[in-house]
């Protein structure tokens, strides 16, 4: 099922990090595909721990990038990043402890990370890239 479709707007125009982004949103569309053929549990477990290894490989990826490319707003950048992997881990635990809201608080999180975070946050740093000739 495709729920959601890349587009346009996700695109900073660099490639290796615009190919990871895709992987959100293929990882959402797996999900949502496993859970309507009935695999919900298989579904949950392959969520939670595709957005575990995508949190940390993608995150530490953009940041060595960041810093690379001497973006400013690296530290600030890292921060959020932090918050993310933070989040992540509370609601995880939630999860396992029985709390239902924690997985749909996650899928929440990982819409809110493809259309808010990439659209704003990273395209500043891409912004900020392309104006200095750094990509
Ligand atoms: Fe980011």
């Amino acid at each position: 099922m495709v729920l959601i479709e890349w587009n346009k707007e996700l695109e900073l125009g660099i490639p290796e990090i615009d190919k990871q982004h895709k992987q959100l949103v293929d990882m959402l569309n797996e999900f949502y595909t496993e859970l309507e053929e009935g695999h919900r549990q298989e579904a949950i477990e392959h969520f939670l721990k595709n957005l575990e290894d995508y949190l940390h490989y993608h995150l530490d990826y953009e940041e060595k990038f960041m810093e690379e490319k001497g973006f400013p707003e690296t530290e600030d950048h890292k921060r959020i990043h932090k918050l993310f992997k933070e989040l992540y881990a509370e609601e995880k635990q939630r999860y396992l402890q029985g709390d239902p809201k924690a997985l749909r608080e996650l899928v929440a999180f990982a819409f809110s990370w493809l259309f808010s975070h990439i659209m704003k946050a990273d395209k500043k740093y891409a912004e900020y890239m392309r104006e200095k000739g750094l990509i």
